[in-house]
């Protein structure tokens, strides 16, 4: 079901999750935030959606965190609120989301696209961490992320700068995995997630799983995880599944068993 600011759809196995606050250029309010993380951990329980597809409208993807709302808080109130410590449930989604952007995509909008398991980006889509011009700094994980996907002295800039970068600076930095015609977007991702939706979900799930490993620990750590990952698929049906159909040259049938 959709929500005030969620609004949801399912198009065969792919829920299609829309950002709804155009008069704001979908700021990320507490309540946006809860509805879509609620949706999120509902979808990722619910065995007829394999993948998920996260967009906003032709202006924005989302224009950062609330500014009103935030604007008065203490310190104190910060920190006892503490707002994004919520944001750590996106990351235990374990089903892929596909960020699909146009338009703005600035702080938390940006780090909420970052969150994600792949951004299509249009053409015109305008990405950024605009944090330092109104005194504060990213906090959703944009320093961090922005830095791995950039490195030190391109996310520095960013970061220090706060400047706008076009869709095509985020691709050759390793931020968008593919860059479209702006009207393409949610289009292209829906093909992207329409295959993944073809495989076997407990692959994805473990090849996701694997995938962000290499993020958090050791390569030591991630090659080990990697390999008891690859050995638990053989206790699927969709494994034998999978090789059987490719040895008789035909179409795997995945069932998520
Ligand atoms: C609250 C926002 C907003 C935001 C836009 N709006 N961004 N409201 N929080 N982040 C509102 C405006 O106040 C305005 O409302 C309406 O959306 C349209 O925006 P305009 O500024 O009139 O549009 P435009 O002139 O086209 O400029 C677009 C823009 C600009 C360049 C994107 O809106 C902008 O700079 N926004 C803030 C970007 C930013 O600093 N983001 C980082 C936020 S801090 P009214 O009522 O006037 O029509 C952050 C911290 C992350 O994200 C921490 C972890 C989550």
């Amino acid at each position: 079901m959709s929500t005030e600011f969620i609004l949801k759809q399912i198009d065969g196995a792919v829920a299609v999750l829309r950002l709804n606050r155009p008069d704001v250029l979908n700021a990320l309010n507490i309540p946006l935030m809860d509805q879509l993380i609620g949706m999120l951990e509902a979808i990722d329980t619910d065995p007829g959606v394999r993948c998920v597809v996260l967009t906003g409208n032709d202006r924005a993807f989302a224009a950062g965190a609330d500014i009103k709302e935030m604007a008065e808080a203490s310190v104190v109130d910060m920190y006892e609120r503490n707002n994004l410590a919520r944001w750590e449930r996106i990351k235990k989604v374990r089903k892929p989301i596909i960020a699909a952007v146009n338009g703005f995509c600035l702080g938390g909008g940006c780090e909420l696209a970052m969150h994600c398991d792949m951004i299509i980006a249009g053409e015109g889509a305008q990405f950024g961490q605009p944090e330092i011009n109104i005194g504060v700094i990213p906090g959703a994980g944009g320093t961090q992320r922005l830095t791995r996907e950039a490195g030190k002295f391109r996310a520095m800039e960013l970061i220090l700068t706060g400047r706008f970068f076009g869709a095509k600076e985020a691709a050759s930095i390793g931020m968008v995995t593919r860059v479209v015609p702006d009207a393409l977007v949610v289009e292209e991702s829906m093909k992207i997630a329409k295959d993944i939706a073809s495989k076997s979900p407990m692959a994805v799930r473990f090849a996701k799983e694997a995938v962000l490993k290499a993020f958090d620990g050791t390569l030591a750590d991630g090659l080990d995880y990697e390999r008891k990952m690859f050995y638990m698929l053989f206790g699927t049906e969709d494994q034998k599944e999978g090789m059987k159909a490719f040895i008789e040259k035909r179409k795997a049938n995945y069932t998520g068993k």
